[in-house]
């Protein structure tokens, strides 16, 4: 069985993060959400793994995985371009995937249990295609599955106004190579995107019997800012590691904490876990980092209080006013409006930033 990422797409709800970058590359908890798929899609024993550039972060995307051998995997690189929806993009894995079975994972979703159930699940029985699911509150928002009590698919919708169960699909599928053969017969949506809900329907169209799996745990798909930070929470939550680094004494810390062999909490900073701080980073006295905070390599935070939040690296933090609930973005400086005059916060913000003051 191969594995197909996709990490193409063009991000566009992240903005203005994704402007300088891949989604899929975003960190939660100091990790690229992008390697989360990879470990999942390994630890269920696909180590032959193509993955689907678009036209936005490709060399990020390839300088980050590069063969595969750092994760233990063999990668391909496989060319989609423009987003033209999940079934182009699985489409475009054809002559990588050839006769194998495949398991299509998104690369900006991030799952708390693994995927090995949902592959057992397939292989259990002769299936054209295999479905992962999760109970949703808001059914009309999602494409939906109708399943029988053995779990086969019965009908899917899209985004129905009169929901036949909440089982939303999520972001990964196992498929036979019998899916291409659907695939090179759809039609555009009316998005302009070849949908792969008219896949999966047009193999269950044709009598293939499709297989459901209701994953354990939490999911989260990474792709508004406020997703970065729930997944980045959820993670933080469910792995706490080694504290590596320095903690000096006079610092004031409690709670799960990973902290870079290379990172230092100076004397007189307090620190309340689960929080993660990455590699060359140093928390100055009179800080405090809040629960749920992840700070990514080459930062410096002093004088702040920061909780709830995502500092992806190379930042520098030394204003006094709390920051929360937010995403910061590289290579950005947050300092003290206190001593600018006349009265009033200066701001150089990029495009379709999004402030709350
Ligand atoms: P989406 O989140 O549906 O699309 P997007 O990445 O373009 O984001 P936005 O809506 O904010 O503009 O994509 C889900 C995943 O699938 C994501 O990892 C990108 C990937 N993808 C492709 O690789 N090719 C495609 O054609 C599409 C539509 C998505």
């Amino acid at each position: 069985m191969k594995g197909v990422l996709l990490s193409g797409g063009e991000g566009t709800r992240l903005r203005p993060i994704t402007h300088t970058g891949p989604k899929q590359l975003v960190p939660v908890a100091n990790k690229p959400v992008l390697q989360y798929a990879v470990e999942d899609l390994k630890e269920a024993g696909i180590t032959e793994i193509g993955v689907v550039l678009g036209n936005k972060g490709r060399e990020e995307v390839q300088e980050f995985l590069g063969d595969g051998s750092c994760f233990g995997v063999d990668v391909t690189y496989i060319v989609q371009g423009e987003p033209l929806g999940l079934a182009h993009a699985a489409g475009c894995a054809q002559e990588f995937v050839g006769e194998d079975d495949f398991v299509m994972y998104l690369g900006d979703n991030i799952l708390n249990s693994g995927i090995t159930d949902l592959v057992e699940s397939f292989r259990s029985g002769n299936y054209a295609a295999g479905i992962a699911l999760q109970e949703v509150d808001n059914p009309t928002a999602f494409g939906i599955a109708n399943v029988d009590d053995e779990g086969q698919v019965i009908q899917l919708v899209e985004k129905p106004d009169d929901p036949p169960s909440s089982l939303a699909l999520i972001g990964i599928y196992a498929f036979s190579p019998k899916v291409f053969d659907v695939i090179e017969n759809l039609e555009p949506s009316w998005r302009g995107e070849l949908e792969i809900t008219d896949a999966i329907q047009g193999l269950l169209d044709r009598g293939n019997a499709i297989d459901s799996h209701v994953v354990k745990g939490w999911w989260k798909d990474t792709g508004r800012p406020q997703d970065i930070l729930d997944a980045n929470r959820l993670v933080l939550q469910r792995h706490p590691r080694s504290t590596e680094g320095t903690v000096e004494d006079g610092a004031d810390v409690t709670g799960h904490l990973d902290l870079h062999e290379t990172a230092t909490i100076e004397a007189g900073a307090v620190v309340r876990g689960p929080v993660s701080i990455d590699a060359e980073t140093t928390i100055r006295s009179g800080t405090y980092i809040g629960p749920y905070t992840s700070i990514g390599p080459d930062c410096t935070v002093c004088n702040a209080h920061v909780e709830n939040t995502v500092l992806i690296g190379d930042t520098t933090v030394t204003s006094n006013g709390k920051i929360v609930d937010s995403l910061i973005g590289r290579g950005t400086t947050i300092g003290s409006a206190d001593d600018l005059l006349p009265e009033g916060r200066r701001l150089i913000v990029g495009e379709n930033s999004n402030l709350k003051l």
